[in-house]
């Protein structure tokens, strides 16, 4: 096992009616908010008076900044770090999924920094403070709500791109599984498929002794597993939504990738398609995660078949470990299907005009991943693997 410093702050509040309580905690740490949010879906549920009710009667003054779209956009954040630096604003309330806190955190770095936003994912400057943040969080998924990054895209090229610092990390998430029955199946899937990938990033390590978190990281998949299907056939069971809500949070806290190096590579690469063709990121995910493990699995078959064995119940042939870790990522792929996900890039109507421009605009910074180093002609192929 790796030396490691775990250091999460994010409160969590989690439960039933608990977006009462953001007026209280919003004003724990700001006087003057940005109000966050989407396209549109928490005007229609009913939660946007909720949020605005519950500032009101704590006297919290807030602007407001809608219109937040899924991959979100840098040019709506250069508007929100305009109006905070503006209105002078000091705190942000992200009410939504990873595109808003995402878009959140962006505006959060921006307005204590002098240049161009776009300078902290074009690697020309790197985030040292950010305004705080909160989350009412509407979706399970990105695992934004206690990461300390974010993903933005940029409209001028398409370029989807990443950056982080501690401060990014929200002071309080507001889980209520309720506000999550309104998702329509499509959505919920996309998130299961997305916490699911954050924790296969940080399962294909190098790092040997990691036992722990090998077993922390099968819980939580085995978690998701059992209750998709429950969350997908009855979207009001309480019960289900709130185990895959905690997994999504779960899944990408950094406590499973303790001790360990993850990989990262297949985020990288299907960055770079909801980038350029706007699709949704759990999609695109659920299309190159079996294609990379396909690419990779010969590097460790054991690890493969392990995972096989414990996540799918893949029984575990000795004499035969390939024909176990193969099953498994056989598994994987009729999982993501099973809940309604394209598992290949043609069933996304995605063909391969862009494939060569993809693989070289991935791989333009640094070769990709750590569990197996991935070059230009590496990307390439396993774009190739994924139609
Ligand atoms: O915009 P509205 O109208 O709110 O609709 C959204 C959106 O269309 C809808 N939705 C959300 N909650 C709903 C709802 N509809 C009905 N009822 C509700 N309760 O769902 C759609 C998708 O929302 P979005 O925020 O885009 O989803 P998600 O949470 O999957 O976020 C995806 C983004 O997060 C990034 C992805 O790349 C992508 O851009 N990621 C961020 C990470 C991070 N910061 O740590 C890590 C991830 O790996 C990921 O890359
Ligand atoms: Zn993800």
């Amino acid at each position: 096992m790796n030396d490691f410093t775990f250091q999460n702050g994010t409160k969590i509040i989690f439960g039933k009616d608990t977006e009462q309580m953001v007026g209280k905690e919003s004003k724990a740490h700001g006087k003057k908010l940005l109000l966050h949010y989407g396209g549109g879906s928490i005007k229609s549920s009913g939660l946007y008076e909720k949020i605005v009710n519950s500032l009101k009667e704590e006297g919290i003054e807030f602007y407001e900044l809608g219109g937040v779209k899924p991959n979100p956009r840098v040019s709506l954040v250069r508007e929100g770090v305009t109006m905070c630096k503006e209105h002078e604003l000091d705190f942000i309330l992200a009410v939504g999924g990873g595109s808003v806190i995402d878009s959140a955190k962006a505006i959060a770095a921006g307005a204590k920094y002098d240049g161009d936003v776009w300078d902290f994912f074009s690697g020309k400057n790197q985030v040292t403070e950010c305004l705080p943040i909160g989350v009412v969080l509407t979706i399970p998924a990105a695992g934004s709500e206690t990461s300390s990054g974010t993903v933005v895209t940029n409209e001028d090229g398409w370029f989807k791109r990443a950056t982080g610092h501690l401060t990014m990390r929200p002071q309080f998430a507001i889980l209520n599984p309720i506000l999550t029955y309104t998702l329509p199946s499509y959505q919920t899937a996309c998130g299961i498929t997305d916490m699911m990938a954050h924790i296969l990033e940080r399962y294909f390590t190098n790092v040997k002794h990691v036992e722990l978190t090998d077993r922390l990281c099968e819980a939580t998949l085995k978690t998701i597993i059992n209750n998709a299907p429950t969350v997908l056939e009855n979207p009001t069971n309480y019960d289900a939504r709130a185990e895959i809500m905690w997994a999504g949070t779960i899944a990408h806290n950094d406590l499973l990738g303790t001790g360990r190096i993850g990989d990262w590579a297949s985020h990288d690469i299907e960055h770079e398609i909801s980038g350029i063709y706007d699709i949704a990121h759990g999609a695109g995910l659920a299309i190159i995660f079996p294609a990379w493990m396909k690419y990779v699995y010969k590097h460790d078959v054991k690890r493969f078949a392990q995972f096989a064995n414990r996540v799918w119940d893949v029984e575990l042939d000795l004499n035969d470990l390939e024909k176990t870790a193969l099953a498994g990522i056989k598994k994987t792929e009729q999982f993501f299907r099973s809940i309604g996900m394209p598992i290949t890039l043609s069933e996304a109507n995605i063909g391969e005009e862009h494939f060569e421009e993809m693989a070289k605009k991935a791989t333009e910074r640094w070769a990709l991943g750590n569990f197996v180093k991935l070059q230009e002609e590496d990307v390439y192929r396993i774009y190739q693997l994924a139609k």
